[in-house]
Formats: structure tokens, sequence, C-alpha cells
């Protein structure tokens, strides 16, 4: 996600853009910049890299001014470079811009922009709205009018910001489902895209809707509501310290990245609309000619490949062999043609994972790569790229961006079993459909949140735990322990809940935990008798289930190939109290990296 900061009052602001700036790195980033309104100039600055980088131009420049805004990129449309970075300007430079989202429909809006005459500088949707802005002002002769005006004619998720040396001390900003929020302060009024940006300089902030425009000068701040009738915001009072902002007021990153599950999963959706080559780059004839997929990936990503192979094989009916990728590159692949490798990272820095995707480009494969992070080394290599969209991952844990990996999977297994007539339109819309309401059904999920805490309670000091499924929820099992592993440190283990009789069940012993994943599905009835196994030996089943089910965790009903995607929320709950309560490091488990670049 990106960082905004803006700021409007009476004295220089460039060292609280700055400082601003700084307080947001948490979000990550790949580059920065600040436009400062000086003598009835924009001045912009940017700077590729840390925001240390982009203080020491400012300070190099010279330039001040009492209104100014800036920001911090993490790459959504374009690689990382000086000309995409923010802020982004007009033909003319009079405007100056940032933006935090993703504009659905900026293409289209470049080509009008282009046939009027607009010269692009940079590959973003953010510029295109900064020349919409200039020629709304052909029309429009008040910023502001213009500006929501120019809103209106976005689709998708926006926070901006904006600037205009013809209208001097003026500083205008929208909301549309990304966040932003101002800070009340008796320096003058800051906006920014979250709480820590100015919390060291006042407590007082008022959170925007969705539609809201907001005008600011340097003593009046004005807010007008979707249907840009003015109206007020409650100014609320911030109790939380700078580093418990940070984290949106929730103890550790971890769990706040769980709750932004639901709005990463329905950005992710935004950018898979329900035609392949629209959403993965992959041209139809070769999508239809595609025979079967190698899917190559670590750790959690490599779960959620292994989910993958059982949705893909199901709906496209095509195979699937899924690798882990320290391992492929030992195995004499004798690759397939017409086989297309795809490549699961979240970082999109992993060594093995780019060692096996340069083994597979050398045999001649196409590479799909769907990662984290634009511009990352796998994502150079790959022929096609899609993008999980749930900004910086900070918790070494995964979990937002597994399960935004299993949402661009499980789009890519319906697309493809669409375009090679594994399932009929109908089927292929009504699936899409149920698909594209994860983000509620991910909400309803979340409050389930306690129930896991008073389970978590109860066995998170039993000295090994046990997880167990079928089909696409055997290798949820799989990631279910990893999770817990990785920050309770404590013995877990995944097991297909087939194979619990043919040796496993010897460790069952009384009181351990067993987490059975059960979706209502022709395994149900067997998932059951598997419980029946273990809790004969002992064992404390925990029933997480989507069909009414006595003392179960019970996520919302969908088909058992969407079930993961909704258990998996329960499962990284159920890691992080059990390592909670047993007092550890969470975001930042002992011997364990973010991203792995050794081999
Ligand atoms: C996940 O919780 C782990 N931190 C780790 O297994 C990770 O998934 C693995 O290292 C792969 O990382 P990548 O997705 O960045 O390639």
């Amino acid at each position: 996600m990106c960082g905004i900061v803006g700021f409007c009052g009476k004295n220089n602001c460039a060292d609280l853009l700055i400082e601003g700036l700084k307080k947001l790195e948490y979000r990550g980033y790949d580059s920065a910049g600040i436009a400062l309104e000086v003598k009835n100039k924009i001045t912009v600055l940017k700077a590729v890299g840390q925001v240390k980088n982009l203080e020491n131009l400012v300070k190099k420049s010279g330039k001040n001014s009492y209104i100014g805004i800036a920001h911090t990129r993490w790459a959504t449309h374009g690689k990382p470079s000086l000309v995409n970075s923010h802020p982004h300007t007009d033909c003319t430079g009079n405007i100056a811009l940032v933006h935090n989202g993703i504009i659905e429909n900026y293409l289209e809006l470049k080509n009008i922009l282009i046939r009027k005459g607009h010269k692009f500088k940079s590959e973003t949707d953010t510029e295109v709205i900064a020349h919409l802005l200039e020629e709304e002002l052909k029309k429009e002769k008040d910023f502001f009018n213009a500006f929501q005006k120019t809103t209106r004619k976005l689709k998708g998720a926006f926070a901006l910001v904006a600037l205009s040396s013809k209208f001097p001390g003026v500083m205008v900003a929208a909301k549309r489902q990304s966040p932003l929020v101002a800070g009340i302060s008796k320096k003058g009024f800051f906006l920014a895209s979250d709480i820590p940006a100015f919390l060291s300089h006042t407590n007082k902030a008022i959170f925007f809707e969705d539609g809201d425009t907001i005008k600011i000068t340097q003593d009046s701040i004005e807010v007008y509501d979707a249907d840009f009738h003015k109206t007020t915001r409650k100014i609320h009072t911030i109790s939380w310290d700078i580093s418990a902002a940070e984290k949106g007021g929730f103890e550790h990153f971890m769990l706040k990245e769980i709750h932004d599950e639901p709005q990463n999963v329905k950005d992710t959706l935004q950018t898979l609309p329900p035609d392949i080559t629209k959403a993965f780059g992959l041209p139809l004839k070769e999508a239809k000619r595609i025979e079967g997929l190698y899917i190559v990936a670590c750790g959690t990503a490599y779960h959620a490949a292994l989910v993958a192979r059982y949705v893909i094989e199901h709906f496209a009916k095509i195979p699937v062999e899924v690798e882990m990728a320290s391992e492929f590159k030992y195995r004499p692949i004798h690759f397939k043609k017409n086989w297309l490798f795809v490549a699961v990272s979240q970082s999109g820095e992993t060594a093995d994972t780019l060692a096996a995707l340069k083994n597979a480009k050398a045999h001649g494969l196409k590479i799909l790569s769907v990662c984290n992070v634009i511009g990352s080394a796998i994502v150079r290599e790959s022929d096609y790229s899609v993008f999980t969209h749930c900004g910086p991952e900070i918790s070494v844990a995964s979990t937002k961006a597994f399960t935004c990996q299993l949402t661009v999977l499980y789009a890519l297994a319906l697309q493809l079993a669409y375009v090679q007539n594994s399932i009929t339109k109908a089927e292929f819309e009504d699936l899409y459909q149920e698909f594209l309401n994860l983000p509620e059904l991910l909400k309803q999920t979340l409050k389930l949140e306690s129930a896991v805490k008073k389970v978590a309670k109860k066995v998170y000091k039993s000295p090994s735990f046990i997880f167990i499924g079928r089909n696409a929820s055997f290798p949820l099992a799989l990631e279910g322990a990893l999770k817990l592993k990785e920050i309770s440190y404590k013995h877990a283990e995944g097991f297909a809940a087939g194979e619990i009789k043919h040796g496993p069940i010897a460790i069952i012993d009384k009181g351990i935990p067993v987490v059975a994943l059960a979706p209502k599905s022709s395994l149900y009835e067997k998932m059951i008798s598997s419980c029946q196994e273990v809790s004969a030996r002992g064992a404390r089943v925990i029933f997480v289930t989507n069909t009414p089910s006595k003392n179960a965790l019970e996520v919302p009903y969908t088909n058992e190939y969407l079930f993961p995607l909704l258990a998996a929320t329960i499962l990284q709950f159920y890691a992080y109290f059990i390592a909670n309560f047993l007092g550890r490091e969470i975001d930042k488990p002992r011997n364990l990296a973010k991203s792995v670049t050794v081999e």
C-alpha cells in the first residue's frame, strides 16, 4: 500500500511531510516523492529507495512551503522507478497529485486523454488523474469543483490529494475504499493514509467516508459527501501510541494483516475480471492450448500451490504438478510441451523459486508468476505476472498474502476451465458470482476470532498439534501446521485425514488437539470417521466446517474448493492466539526471515 501525507498550515512543512512518510515506512515502499507550492509554482522532488534519500534531496534543494503533499509508493502499476513515483503532474506542471489505490479504468481514460494531446511520462494509473484534472480545469474555473468532477470519472479505489499552482493555498482530497484521515493540529491540517503520519503532532483525527471530497486551506477544512453536499465528520481523539497506531490498533502486525484480508481480497478481485487475457495476460489461443501446469513455490506459497492443484484439476480437468522449489531443481524434469510454469511468491525474491523458474524458462516453458511485489526478481523473469494486492506483508508469518494467492489461483482455475470448455458459461458465471462474494464471507469469518481465541486458550499448553483434511483441505492442514510451528515454536503436523490410520495415529495421545478441516462435501462423512478415530484415542477434536454442527467453528457455506480461503483465516487466528498465549515474539519469530533470498 502507498503512503500519503499532506499538510497546509501556518509554518514550513517539508520536515513535517518527510517525518510523516517515515512514520508510514511500515507500509512498505520502493520510492518516495514530495510536491511543495513555492512562490506560486509546484516543486516536485522524488527519490527511489529509502525516504532518507528524499529527505537529503529536499534539504539540498532548500525548498520549503506552508503547503505540500508527499508519498511513498508501493508499486501496483509500473515498476519501481523515479518516473513512476508520485507526486504525478499534468502536462503543464501546475497540478501535482498523490494516490493510494487502483484505478480500474485508467487505460481507457489514458487513451482518451492521449487523443486530446496529453503526453504521459509514467506507466502508472495515477498520472492519468492529474491529466484528467487538467482537462476538467479547461471547463470548470473552480479547482475544488473540477477535482470533484474528476473523481466522478474514476472507477476503482483511491485516496487522492492534489495541489495546483493556479490555486495557491488550497489542498484538495478524495477518499474511496483506500484509507484517508485528517489530523487537526495547532500547526495546521494534515492529510494522511494512516494516523502515525501526524500522531506526534496531534491526536485529533477525522476518518473520512467513501465518496468524501475535502478542501483544506491554511485555516479551514471542508468536507463534502458522495453527493457533493457539505457535511461534517466527527473529530476523534486517538488514544493509541505510535507503535499501536502503525498496527491499526492491533497488538501485532500479524493480527492486523489477518483483519486486512477482506479488503485485500477485494482489491485483488478488482484486478481479476472474468477474462483470462485481461486478468492473467494469457492470450486466449495460448490459454486454450495449455495441457497442464507446473506450480512451484516454497513454504506457505507452496501450500497455496497444493490447494490450487485440487481446484484446477477439479474445475479445469487438466493435470497439475506441484513442486517445492527447493526440490524442483534436483529432479530430472522431462518438461512437457504446452505446459505452463507458475511461480507463486509473496516477496518475488525467493532464491529457490527463482532458480526453479529460470530452469523451466531455459527449457522453453512460458512463465506465469503470482507475486505481491511489482518489479521483483521473479516478476522480471516472467512472461506473465498477476499480483496479490495485499500491500506489504510485515509479519514474517504469511497470512493475507496466502489468502490472496489462493484468490488468484482460484480465478486461474475457473478461467482455464471456462476457456477450455470444462465448465459451461452458466457454470462459470455462477461460480464467479460466488467467488466475488468472498470479501463479504471473509468479513463474516473474522467474527469467529473470539471463538478461536477461546479454543486456543484451552489447548495452547499442548506439546504437539495436529491438523487433518482431505482433498483441497489437506494442503490447508499442512499450512495450519506451518503457521503454528513458525510463531509458537511448537511441534505441529498436518496430515491427509485418510493417512492418519496408516501410522500417524500412533502419536495421538490424550488431549492432543486435532484440527479437522471438514467442509460439506462427499468426503464429509469420511472426515467424521477420521475424527472418531482420533477421539477414540483421547484427541481433542477442533472441528472446522461450513455447515451447522455442534461445537464447531463454522465458516460461511461455499463450495468445498473455496472453503480453504475461509478456513485459512481460522487457522491463522488459531496459530496467532496459541503463540500469543505462549508469549512468543509474533511478528518476528526466531530463526525466520521474511524473504529467503539464499538457496
Ligand atoms: C510463510 O509464513 C513463511 N514466512 C515462508 O514459508 C514463506 O512462505 C516462504 O519463504 C516463501 O516466501 P515467498 O512467498 O516470498 O516466496
